[in-house]
Formats: C-alpha cells, structure tokens, sequence
C-alpha cells in the first residue's frame, strides 16, 4: 500500500518533530494527542523550528505553510483511521504504548503498519499485543528530529520483510538514513549511549569532575557536539532513567544499574531541560 498519509500519536518533543519531518516532506500527517493543550504546544514548536529552516533559506515561507497545512491534529483516534502508518511516539512505559497499540490494532485497518518510536522497549513484546504482528516495527528517530539524519528501523521477531522495506524506503523519502538493527533490549543507539551517560552521572555523584567538567571532556577530547550531562537533560533524564531501567531488567547485567543520583534528581522532579533544572539551569 503506497503511504501518503501516516497519522503520530504524541505531539511531544519526538511526536511532533516526526510530524514536522513528514509534513515538510510531502505527507497529509494526522497529529493524535489526549489533550488540546499538547496538540496546541505541538503545533507551536513545528511552527518555530519551521521558522529556523526558513531563516536558513532551506525552505520558503510558502513550504512552511504547506507544511503546516498537511497536518491535522486530532483528539479522537478513530480520525487515524484513514492513514497507511501510524507512529506511536508515546511516553516510554509498556503499559501505555500496550494500550495504544492494542486499540490502533482494533481501529486501524488489517494492512496498516503500526510503528514505535521507542527507545528501548521490545518490538516483539508490542507486535505481540496485536494481531498483525508482522506489521509492527520500531522506526526510531534521535531528537531533534528534523536534523539528526539516523533512522533505527528496529525488527521485531514476527515483522515480515515488506514492512521492513516500507519503513526503510520511507525512512530515505525523508531525506533520512535508515539503519537496520534486530530487537533486544535498547536497540544498538540506547544500549550503548545510555550507559555512558549514566556513567557520567556516577563521575559526577563520586566527586570525580563537575558536570561541566565531564562534559567539556567529551567536547573537547572526543568531538561530541554535546557533553554527556548536557546531552542527558536535552533528552530528559525522566526517559535516560525509563531506559536505563529497561535495559536493567532486559539484560539483567549490574553494568546497566541506574545511577542513583539519576534517581534522585528525577524523584524531584529535575528532568532536564524540559522542567527548567537538570543537571544544568534553564532559566
Ligand atoms: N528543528 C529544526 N532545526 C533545528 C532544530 C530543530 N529542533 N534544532 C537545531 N536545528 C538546526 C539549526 O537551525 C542549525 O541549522 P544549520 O546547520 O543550518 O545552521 C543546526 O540545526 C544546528 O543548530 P544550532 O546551530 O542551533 O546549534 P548546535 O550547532 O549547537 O547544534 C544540535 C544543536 C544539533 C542539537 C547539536 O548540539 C547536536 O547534534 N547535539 C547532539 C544531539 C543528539 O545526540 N541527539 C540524539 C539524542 S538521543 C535520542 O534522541 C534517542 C532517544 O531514544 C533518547
């Protein structure tokens, strides 16, 4: 089935740059949230980091409005009915990405592919909740969605081959790199990162640098646009820990222990740059 409309469910910092991607890209994209406050702040944030490709000349002020025109924002899922994919970009917890997909599964039509957008949960364990497990896939964007190029395109055990190559081929349609990886435990991308940035909070708990101090390491010694401190509140330390524990109990290794102080901060709620504290401040 050639896909011209893909419908995303989350308008958050990963929904609705996903939609943003698909829309500046050509596709009638339907923008589910549960409440109108997060379509509203969704829609905001499209619209201004629009406005940055405009500024940079790589789109016109005409394709932006297109762009913004081609999505749809919906509070009700039954309106994703007409779509040929759908992307769940929901909070990273089993429980809510199982209760989408066992009613996308029960709304969308049988030949409809429904794709993750998680970081680290089983494509196996979601496509199973459905029947058409061979449907199901991980199609995994790296924030911020509109410049980072790599698409992970996760198979779970029962996805079939035609899935797999839909998903790739319109990974490249978006001018992205799609990256085959098979299903375990956070993938290829979060299995490695996150360790290491929880091992960064634990330099930091032990006294061994500052934050600053670890990250201007990794900036200066290794080339990384970010450091790791930096990079764990601009991700939100609510889901490195969500992560972390998923891949705790996935690969059941001490090595992927979450890092106490991890636990602390998002406890009182310091998440990052998204509530204004994490490991930095964000006035
Ligand atoms: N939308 C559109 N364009 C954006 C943007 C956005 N949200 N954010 C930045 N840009 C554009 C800018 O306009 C600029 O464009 P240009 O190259 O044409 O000038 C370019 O991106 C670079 O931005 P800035 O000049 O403002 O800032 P930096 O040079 O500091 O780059 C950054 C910002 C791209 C975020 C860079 O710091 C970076 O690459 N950081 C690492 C990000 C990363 O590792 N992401 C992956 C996180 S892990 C993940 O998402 C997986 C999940 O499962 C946890």
């Amino acid at each position: 089935m050639p896909i011209q409309r893909v419908g995303v469910m989350g308008a958050g910092t990963m929904g609705n740059g996903i939609a943003h991607v698909f829309a500046r890209c050509g596709y009638d994209v339907v923008l589910c949230d549960v409440e109108q406050r997060f379509l509203d702040r969704g829609l905001e944030t499209i619209g201004k980091n629009l406005d940055r490709e405009v500024a940079k000349n790589k789109i016109s002020v005409a394709d932006k409005a297109a762009a913004l025109g081609r999505i749809t924002p919906v509070l009700d899922r039954a309106r994703l009915a007409d779509c040929e994919l759908i992307i769940e970009a929901a909070t990273e917890k089993f429980e809510i990405k199982a209760e989408i997909f066992r009613d996308l599964d029960r709304l969308m039509k049988p030949e409809v592919i429904l794709a993750s957008n998680t970081s680290s949960i089983s494509i196996t364990k979601i496509g199973a909740l459905t029947k058409r497990p061979d449907k199901v896939i991980g199609m995994h964007f790296f924030n911020p969605v509109p410049v980072m190029k790599l698409v992970e395109v996760i198979r779970g055990m029962a996805t079939s081959q035609t899935t797999y190559e839909t998903v790739r081929d319109l990974a490249v349609k978006l001018e992205k790199t799609p990256v085959e990886v098979n299903d375990a435990p956070g993938f290829v991308s979060n299995r490695v990162l996150m360790p290491l940035l929880n091992e960064a909070m634990y330099a930091v708990m032990e006294g061994v640098a500052t934050p600053q101090a670890v990250d201007e390491v990794f900036k200066l010694g290794m080339a990384h646009p970010m450091g790791p401190l930096t990079l764990a509140d601009f991700i939100g330390l609510d889901v490195c820990l969500d992560i972390m524990r998923v891949l705790q109990d996935g690969l059941g290794d001490p090595k992927y222990r979450p890092c106490p102080l991890l636990i602390k901060m998002v406890d009182a709620g310091w998440l990052g740059r998204k509530s204004g504290r994490g490991f930095y401040s964000y006035p």
